[in-house]
């Protein structure tokens, strides 16, 4: 019955295309649309802007609106002088009430510490230029003492959705008001949970999930970075099995079309695995869910995604690229090594009550023994400082550990060790997890609500976690690390 209705509306749209006229061609644009969920995301030296259309139909066909995206940019709002560079648009959906057109620009050589204003240009057909907009560039490395950071994550979020998940809204407001204090977002994977409500409806409520969690964060990604790493939710359209998944909505395919991260320029791949530097940071997102041994969301697994490149790509690259970014004068210049992926290594749950549809159940929530046997001996090799993961939906902030796990001293002042976080506590549709109290002699901080976190980067030696409150939107834990960077304190 569902499927008719939808039928008889592409019909019903196909009519009312033919009957009637946009002026200057013979398809139709109801009405001038705005771009949608615009993003920015971080190049080398600048950003990738990127929007969503719908496209017009052109008698029976949906026909891009945009085939020529462009961005005009400059320093001052009144003068966008600057046209971006390279650009391209993708499309995955083949089916016209749900397609969607993403469209991609990058502006490069951008000048550091610096405002810019842009503005999405207008097309022939059908989209309006957007209002203009604006984004701050990553602060130039004068020495350590100078540009502190500040990067906001969050995890496991979703938004409202035909079952409600309020917290969710309230995650985001918290979110928005810690944008004058944030350089950038990142979200450490499950992002929208679409694939809860993708059998629904011809796919469409996956579709739709996707389009209103974006535009709610649109507010955010507008305006400043926002980096993604592939959480289980992403993988596929139905969190239960792939098997009923069109191919089109399988293997993350939706993550990599909604989002683009500068993968390859780090030798990564898409969305999956990529590194990038920011302020005396370096950042490395990494795929907790495919392409390593026994990878959790890998081929033959329930969600039955990747392998990308093989088993071993992955993890090559990774030590790679930690190598490099060890290399002294590296080091010395970007001392921070930030590695950030969905499941954690270690963390005081061993299981978990979930919700489903406001019913609780027991859910393996189990920390990745997979991911600890593929990450964690190259995390302890190079000196890792944070290792960020969400997934369990809560908060927890463990003391430094080392490469068994144990415990190198319950204080952060100049200890070796990888300070793993788990902070998945967003407000995913499921619910919080209760706490299991099994495993806690690791744990430095607690928190079972929801919320968020952000690691401010004072200096080179200094750094400091906070623990954000949704439902209060205040600070309710703030610890500060310190790495002299001496000794075997890298
Ligand atoms: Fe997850």
């Amino acid at each position: 019955m569902a499927t008719y209705a939808v039928n008889m509306i592409v019909y019903i749209l196909m009519f009312l295309s033919i009957i009637t006229k946009d002026v200057g061609g013979s398809a139709i644009c109801w009405t001038k649309t705005d771009p949608e969920h615009i993003r920015i995301a971080l190049r080398p030296t600048g950003v990738t802007i990127s929007w969503t259309t719908c496209g017009y139909w052109d008698f029976w066909n949906l026909i891009n609106d945009t085939p020529t995206p462009q961005v005009a940019y400059g320093t001052d709002p009144k003068v966008c002088d600057k046209l971006s560079s390279y650009n391209f648009t993708t499309s995955y959906n083949p089916y016209p009430i749900v397609k969607r057109f993403f469209h991609n620009v990058y502006l490069d050589n951008l000048d550091a510490g610096t405002k810019y204003y842009y503005k999405i240009q207008e097309t022939e057909k059908c989209v309006r230029a957007s209002s203009i907009l604006s984004f701050t560039t990553a602060p130039l490395i004068i020495n350590c003492e100078l540009q502190p950071i500040n990067i906001s994550i969050v995890g496991d979020l979703g938004l409202n959705t035909y079952f409600n998940n309020y917290e969710a809204e309230q995650t985001i407001i918290a979110m928005k008001k810690y944008i004058s204090i944030s350089n950038f977002f990142m979200h450490i994977g499950d992002i929208s949970y679409a694939d809860l409500y993708g059998a629904i409806v011809n796919f469409d409520f996956y579709e739709d999930t996707w389009n209103r969690f974006q535009k709610a964060i649109e507010p955010i990604t507008s305006i400043m970075p926002y980096q993604v790493l592939p959480g289980n939710h992403e993988a596929t359209c139905l969190q239960l099995s792939d098997k009923v998944c069109p191919q089109h909505l399988k293997n993350f395919t939706a993550y990599n079309n909604r989002f683009h991260m500068s993968g390859e320029l780090s030798g990564g791949y898409k969305n999956m695995w990529y590194s990038y530097d920011y302020g005396q940071a370096h950042i490395v997102m990494i795929n907790t869910e495919t392409d390593f041994k026994d990878a959790p969301s890998g081929p033959g697994t329930t969600l039955n995604a990747g392998n990308f490149l093989g088993i071993d790509s992955q993890l090559a690259w990774f030590e790679q690229d930690l190598i490099e970014a060890n290399k002294p004068e590296n080091r010395a210049e970007r001392p921070w090594i930030i590695v950030a992926g969905h499941r954690p290594m270690f963390g005081s749950t061993s299981k978990a009550q979930v919700q489903i549809a406001g019913y609780p159940i027991i859910a393996p929530s189990d920390n990745c023994a997979a991911c600890r046997d593929a990450f964690l001996p190259i995390l302890c090799k190079y000196g890792v400082d944070f290792f960020m993961a969400g997934h369990v939906h809560w908060m927890e902030l463990l003391y430094p550990l080392d490469c068994n796990g144990d415990v190198v001293a319950n204080h952060f002042n100049n200890v070796d060790g990888v300070i793993h976080v788990t902070n998945g506590a967003g407000a995913a549709p499921t619910g919080a997890e209760t706490v299991d109290t099994a495993d806690m002699y690791r744990r430095a901080f607690f928190f079972g609500g929801y919320g968020f976190q952000q690691l401010e980067i004072k200096n080179c030696t200094h750094a400091t976690l906070h623990f954000i409150d949704s439902s209060t939107k205040q600070i309710i834990n703030s610890t500060d690390v310190v790495r002299s960077r001496s000794a075997n304190n890298i």
